[in-house]
């Protein structure tokens, strides 16, 4: 029996395998809108998903971008605009990180634990790729030629096949990503995803392009 998906949210199907990277590139701010849309439902959860957003003058000028990830649902990503690039912000559940830790794909990952130094800060440096356990941050575009991937986190997802564990699927060439935006083996896609500079500020508050204080 298929196990049930730890968050509703999902960017699209996987039926549309082929498209343009260029297309894919100027339809991101619509996969975004898309996305931060699974945090709630429907126009009534609008004031609640503007709250969750950085200001437009932030995003204009490409500065730090602040968000409050304490209202961000376990198993629901947001994303968020920072220097131009889409962002996405995860809250892994429980479920996700003990299947990212324990799960049959560990041994299909080509970089496990972000060997690769250009693809994160060293304080992300790690098999979670990530400051905090259950906060995944990353650039939302595919390492290989740019697409934006689609989230897909329910386990064997329609299309996906039978050993998918949850994580993010490029429909351009088909690469395919887990959790922590570990890139698989025999896939296009050379390297993990990009996680960008960040820190917290306090329990709730993440501030993108600045990064955590190491010493
Ligand atoms: S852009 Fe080619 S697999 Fe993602």
């Amino acid at each position: 029996m298929k196990s049930k998906p730890d968050a509703a949210a999902d960017t699209g199907s996987t039926s549309k395998l082929v498209s343009d990277p260029e297309r894919q590139r100027r339809h991101f701010l619509v996969a975004a809108a898309t996305t931060t849309g699974v945090v709630g439902a429907g126009l009534a959860a609008w004031p609640f998903i503007a709250s969750l957003r950085p200001s437009a003058k932030a995003q204009a000028v490409g500065g730090a971008v602040s968000v409050n990830v304490g209202q961000i649902e376990p198993g629901a990503q947001i994303t968020v605009i920072w220097r131009g690039k889409p962002i996405w912000i995860l809250r892994r559940t429980p479920a996700m990180l003990e299947r990212m830790a324990h799960g049959h794909w560990i041994n299909e990952l080509r970089d496990p634990d972000s060997a690769v130094q250009t693809q994160q800060p060293p304080y992300a440096q790690n098999p979670l790729r990530s400051l905090r356990p259950e906060i995944f941050v990353a650039v939302a575009l595919c390492t290989h030629l740019g697409c934006v991937p689609l989230f897909r986190p329910d386990v064997a997802g329609e299309g996906l096949g039978e050993d998918w564990m949850g994580g993010y699927f490029c429909p351009c060439h088909g690469s395919k990503f887990d959790l922590a935006g570990r890139v698989t083996k025999n896939v296009p896609a050379p390297t993990n995803l990009v996680v960008p500079p960040y820190r917290f500020i306090d329990d709730s508050i993440l501030e993108i392009g600045v990064d955590h204080a190491t010493t």
